[in-house]
C-alpha cells in the first residue's frame, strides 16, 4: 500500500512519532487495513532509537475514531469477524506492549474500538468537544478490544459497568472527572499541539527510566504487593546502571537541564 493511500499516516515531530488515523469520511473507523497499518507503523516507531514517545490521533476535528468499521463489518462472516477481533490483539497490541509511552490525543469522538484504542494508551488528552463511549452492548455485542478489562482498571468497576451496560456517553469534562482522560485541552488550541507540549517531559526525558517506570507500573496489576516491590527494585536497578542517571546528577550540580541519550 502506498503511503498516500494508507489509512494511517506517520509524522515525526522531534523525538515523538505521531500516528494519524486518516479516514475522516468514515470517522477514522478501524478497518482491517487500518489495524494492519497501526501495527506496522507502531513496530517501526518502537524499533526507532530516535523515538521516545508515540502519539495517536485522528484526522479532522469530528472523530478520534468511531470504532469498528461497521460498513466493512456488514459484509463479513462470523469467522471473518473473529479474525478481525484477533487483529485488535496482535496489531493494537504493538502499542500496548510498547516500552515507549503511548499517548492518545482525542480530537473528537472515541467510540467503541476507538475508546478501546485510547485505553491501550498510557495517557489520554481530550479536546473539549470529545465524547467517549463503549456502545457495544447497544449493538448486541460487547467491547472486543480489551474494553471490559481496561476500562474498570482505569475508572473502577461501578463506572465501567455504567458506561458499558448503559452505553453511556461521557463528555470531555466528565471523562476528566472520572480519570478516563488525564487532561482536557484549552478551547481554541489543537489537541495534538497541546499534547505535544504537555508530553515534553517525556520527549526530552530519560528513555531508560521512562520504560522502566512503565514496566514497573504495568506489572503491578498482575502480582501481589511483595512481588511487585521486588519487580520495582529490578526496574530501579536498570536505571542505576544508566549513563542518563549520571547525566542528571551532573546537570543538577552544574545548574543546567540534563541532555539524555537513552544510554
Ligand atoms: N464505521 C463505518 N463508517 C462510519 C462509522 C463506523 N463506525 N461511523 C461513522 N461512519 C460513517 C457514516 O456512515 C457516514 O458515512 P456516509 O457519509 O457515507 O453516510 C460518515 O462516517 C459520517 O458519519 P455521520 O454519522 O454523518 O457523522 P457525525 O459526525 O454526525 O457522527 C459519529 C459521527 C461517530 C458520532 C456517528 O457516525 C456514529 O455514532 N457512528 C457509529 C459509531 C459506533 O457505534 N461505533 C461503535 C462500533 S462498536
Amino acid at each position: 500500500m502506498s503511503e498516500a493511500s494508507s489509512p494511517v499516516k506517520l509524522e515525526r515531530r522531534g523525538h515523538v512519532g505521531v500516528l494519524v488515523l486518516d479516514r475522516p469520511d468514515r470517522r477514522n473507523a478501524l478497518s482491517r487495513d487500518a489495524l494492519f497499518a497501526i501495527g506496522r507503523l507502531g513496530r517501526e516507531l518502537v524499533a526507532d532509537p530516535e523515538i521516545r514517545a508515540i502519539v495517536i490521533t485522528g484526522a479532522g476535528d469530528k472523530a478520534f475514531c468511531a470504532g469498528a468499521d461497521l460498513k466493512e463489518r456488514q459484509g463479513m462472516s462470523t469467522d471473518d469477524v473473529r479474525v478481525q477481533v484477533g487483529l485488535y490483539r496482535s496489531e493494537l497490541g504493538v502499542l500496548d506492549r510498547s516500552p515507549k509511552p503511548v499517548i492518545a490525543a482525542l480530537n473528537g469522538v472515541a467510540f467503541g474500538g476507538g475508546l478501546e484504542l485510547a485505553l491501550i494508551c498510557d495517557l489520554r488528552v481530550a479536546a473539549p468537544h470529545a465524547e467517549l463511549s463503549l456502545p457495544e452492548t447497544t449493538l448486541g455485542i460487547i467491547p472486543g478490544a480489551g474494553g471490559t478489562q481496561r476500562l474498570p482498571r482505569v475508572v473502577g468497576e461501578a463506572r465501567a459497568k455504567e458506561m458499558i451496560l448503559l452505553g453511556r456517553r461521557l463528555d470531555a469534562q466528565q471523562a476528566l472527572a472520572w480519570g478516563l482522560v488525564n487532561r482536557v485541552s484549552p478551547e481554541g488550541v489543537s489537541v495534538l499541539d497541546d499534547t505535544l507540549t504537555w508530553i515534553e517531559p517525556i520527549a526530552n526525558g530519560a528513555p531508560i527510566a521512562q520504560a522502566a517506570a512503565l514496566k514497573a507500573i504495568e506489572d503491578s496489576f498482575e502480582v501481589p504487593l511483595e512481588l511487585g516491590l521486588e519487580l520495582e527494585r529490578t526496574r530501579y536497578d536498570e536505571t542505576l546502571r544508566s549513563e542518563d542517571r549520571l547525566e542528571a546528577l551532573r546537570a543538577f550540580a552544574e545548574k543546567r537541564k540534563p541532555v539524555y541519550q537513552g544510554k
